[in-house]
């Protein structure tokens, strides 16, 4: 009985996965490569500015890492996304240097809420700012609106170390090119070389406020934002558009990696917190999971070999989401949850914290 109900759990867990294979590996820079994949059957369908979570064995231990697709469904044939190295990073590092056409990866089905409707006789304005590899999701948002609203018009603000740190930079000028009355590109690069004739330095808060002073006035449509890039240019437009008084509804931000979310990992782990044990409703069985300060329900509920859903181990999905039954969960990160959401009561397991000896998950 026992082996029959772990055999329909392995089977379930399959189940999820995608096998996508490689088609081509593309170099954009010395640090970054795209990877694109061939459509599997029946086609991969996703929303321009989602994300594939990519699941890998190393070291006989699974490891999961999300990446944006920078390719848009109603132009691009073939899926992709680019990967951008991170010093000392597990997958980044294996993905630009081992993989190869013809290798199979799987991942979990597209995901991520950094995305927007396409309708041909929207009027609208895109302002997009992206950093280094925030260009990614930033790319098929952008390739969507110019092929599919006639009349919307885009403004990108790309911020690159060096010229030769652009991804994408061919692409973008042949879209620019392409879609002269609808897109302007601007390049902020913080460490040109001497020929170049951008804006050019860090980001600064002056700078923008005077972009989107000028794109917004230039515009006779409503202006939305969508924001991907590091934490410093997300905080800075973040800030500038708070300034402006800009609606949070226009607003549309992701981050890849958060340093303030790890720095809550790191002094939640520092700051001598208690070790509590969490009530886990999983497929409608409890288990009790030990969490440790250091670790989130998610990572406790891993490693007690429990078949916790999750995706993005970011906040940003809700692939983990549970609904407190009891006690009081804190999060680190919550902005893949709506207020409804977070009144209701749920909370992201992969960045949630017990914070009395009460609490009880059950994940949906
Ligand atoms: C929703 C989502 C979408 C993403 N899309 C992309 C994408 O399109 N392209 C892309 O290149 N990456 C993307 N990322 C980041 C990606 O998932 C990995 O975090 C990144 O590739 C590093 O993984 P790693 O295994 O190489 O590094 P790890 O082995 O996990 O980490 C090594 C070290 O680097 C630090 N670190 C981890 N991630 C980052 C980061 N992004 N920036 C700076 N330091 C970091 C860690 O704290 C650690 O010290 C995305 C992340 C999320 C959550
Ligand atoms: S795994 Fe994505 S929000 Fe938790």
């Amino acid at each position: 009985m026992f082996n029959l109900f772990k055999k329909k759990k392995e089977v379930a867990k399959k189940q999820t996965f995608l096998p996508l294979k490689v088609r081509e590996v593309v170099k954009e820079t010395a640090d970054t490569v795209s990877i694109y994949f061939e459509q599997p059957e029946p086609y991969l369908e996703y929303k321009p500015g989602q994300f594939l979570t990519l699941v890998m064995d190393f070291e006989g231990k699974e490891q999961r890492r999300s990446y944006s697709l920078c390719t848009s469904p109603y132009m691009d044939p073939f899926p992709g996304i680019s990967v951008k190295r991170v010093p000392g990073g597990l997958f980044s590092n294996f993905l630009n240097e081992k993989i190869h056409p013809g290798k199979t990866i799987n991942v979990l089905k597209p995901l991520g809420n950094f995305t927007t409707d396409f309708h041909s006789k929207n009027q609208k304005h895109f302002f997009l700012v992206a950093g280094g590899s925030g260009i990614t999701p930033i790319m098929g948002i952008m390739k969507s609106v110019l092929v599919n609203e006639p009349n919307s018009k885009v403004t990108l603000l790309y911020c690159s170390r060096h010229e030769d740190h652009i991804i994408f930079k061919k692409e973008l000028d042949e879209l620019e090119h392409k879609y002269a009355d609808h897109l302007k590109v601007i390049h902020n690069l913080s460490q040109p070389t001497e020929a170049w004739t951008g804006l050019k330095g860090r980001l600064s808060s002056e700078t923008l406020k005077g972009l989107v002073n000028t794109a917004e006035s230039e515009s006779e449509f409503q202006t939305e934002y969508f924001i991907c890039g590091p934490e410093g240019i997300l905080e800075t437009t973040l800030e500038v558009l708070s300034s402006l008084q800009i609606s949070s509804e226009k607003i549309h931000k992701e981050s890849f990696f958060s340093a303030a979310a790890e720095a809550a990992h790191e002094a939640a782990a520092t700051a001598g917190g208690l070790t509590r044990d969490v009530t886990v409703l999983l497929e409608g069985e409890e288990h009790l999971v030990t969490v440790t300060p250091d670790k989130t329900i998610l990572e406790a509920g891993l490693d007690q070999n429990l078949n916790m859903p999750f995706s993005c181990q970011s906040g940003l999905c809700t692939a983990c989401r549970g609904k407190l039954i009891s006690g009081e969960v804190k999060m680190d990160e919550d902005s893949g949850l709506s207020q409804n959401e977070i009144d209701a009561g749920y909370v992201l397991c992969c960045v949630g914290r017990p914070m009395t000896d009460d609490v009880k998950v059950r994940i949906e």
